[in-house]
């Protein structure tokens, strides 16, 4: 925003009789703009978004109560949800000055496959309910900006038609249940398709305890048997990629899969193995000595256990015990440029994003999800800019500091 529109911007702000300003931010009316509410706006186009929560807004709007809920609610009392997004505000940035930025690029490689960005879509399933084109819509947005896409194994749509939306492989995320069956017939399946890499989630082996979702749900009104059927074993018939693997909802527990696990995809497959769900220095290291090609922090957005622990905060220690040896990925909470700034400062290789492109492609489809990676891309390279760093090795730890 140039200084004029700020300038016209602040006296909208002043006049305006929306604006409410907490006591704090009477005091200091110009300066901390983050006291002031606004009423949610809702953007009638992607092109009219200033960041990805304009899509959020959309989103509660259009979706079901239950389906809205599926997506945005956290474990427990939403503890780990909340430090997700907290956490980065205990991280500053350090600029570097007088580089050279006139030309920042995002390019990077991951498990020897160059990408055009290291901002990488989450897997997330069950996209149908969030709009009628599911994993294809988010596809085709990935493909608009060549952004690498992560498939999830309960997704709606099958690896191969999202593999043709995307034009290029995916990766396959497997949830593998207690039956080895299971677990090989989709991995020889996503191989066959064209992925290069598995990526193993080892975060829900026990349940979580979703309490907020139950609230949603109860407050939906609509007969959700119409969609999901009554019976057992409907949501299980309802995924293709657990098609042809003779599944039933019974086997869908994991609490008995411990590291030996990699072995056995190890040996029924040759794809790269991603390890996705680590928050331990102590569980990182028995990835890389499990033989993981790369190691995905997360703790599910906030949805797997209840730890009131930030995903970025337990990005340092198991950088640390990588120490180098396979690529570090991180996922949870990021929405803003700057976050995944921090992320890769603190030595992650790809950050992944989950609800900000579900809250594009809610919102309008693959043209939402267009526009989110866009932004995040356009808000990347910009404090890439500011910081003085023009390429993605550029970015290091002395671009960034930890208050207390
Ligand atoms: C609606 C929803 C469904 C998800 N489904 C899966 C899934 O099928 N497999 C998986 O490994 N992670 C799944 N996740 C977790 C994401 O991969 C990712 O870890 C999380 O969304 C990152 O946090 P963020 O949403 O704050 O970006 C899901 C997340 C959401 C919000």
């Amino acid at each position: 925003m140039d200084i004029k529109s700020r300038r016209r911007f602040l006296q909208f702000l002043a006049a305006s009789p929306v604006v409410a300003y907490t006591q704090a931010g009477r005091l200091y009316a110009d300066e901390m703009l983050d006291q002031v509410e606004l009423p949610d706006y809702l953007i009638q186009s992607p092109d009219e978004a200033l960041d990805v929560f304009d899509f959020h807004n959309v989103a509660k709007k259009v979706l079901p109560t239950s389906h809205y809920g599926y997506m945005a609610t956290g474990t427990g009392g939403n503890e780990t949800l909340r430090a997700n997004r907290r956490a980065f505000d205990d991280i500053y940035l350090r600029a570097m000055r007088m580089v050279d930025t006139s030309n920042v690029g995002l390019e990077t490689e991951l498990l020897g496959q160059k990408l055009n960005s290291p901002i990488v879509l989450a897997p997330v399933g069950s996209q149908n309910a969030f709009h009628a084109d599911g994993e294809l819509g988010s596809a085709r947005g990935a493909r608009a900006n060549g952004n690498l896409q992560i498939l999830s194994n309960v997704s709606t749509r099958s690896i191969e038609d999202v593999i043709a939306a995307r034009g290029e492989p995916v990766w396959f995320q497997l949830y593998p249940t207690n039956k080895w069956s299971t677990a090989e017939t989709m991995v020889k399946r996503a191989e066959k398709a064209g992925a290069q890499t598995v990526v193993l989630t080892v975060d829900l082996n026990s349940d979580s305890n979703r309490v907020l979702l139950g609230q949603f749900i109860r407050l939906d009104e609509r007969d959700c048997t119409v969609c999901h059927g009554s019976g057992p074993d409907d949501w299980v018939k309802s995924k293709p990629m657990y098609q042809g693997t003779g599944s039933v909802t019974a086997d869908w527990d994991m609490s008995a899969m411990t590291w030996e696990f990699l072995d056995r995809i190890r040996e029924a497959t040759s794809m790269n193995i991603v390890v996705k769900g680590i928050v331990t220095a102590e569980d990182a290291e028995s990835c890389v000595s499990a033989g993981a090609d790369a190691v995905y922090v997360s703790n599910h957005g906030g949805r797997a256990e209840a730890s009131g622990w930030g995903a970025i905060e337990s990005l340092p220690e198991v950088v640390e015990a990588v120490n180098g040896r396979v690529p570090v990925m991180i996922d949870s909470g990021f929405r803003r440029g700057t976050d995944i700034f921090k992320a890769l400062a603190l030595g992650a290789d790809a950050v992944c994003i989950g609800r900000a492109y579900i809250w594009g492609l809610a919102a309008f489809g693959e043209a939402g999800v267009a526009k989110v990676l866009d932004m995040l891309d356009a808000e990347l390279a910009m404090v890439m800019g500011q910081m003085g760093a023009i390429s993605v090795s550029d970015i290091g730890s002395q671009h960034v500091g930890r208050r207390g």
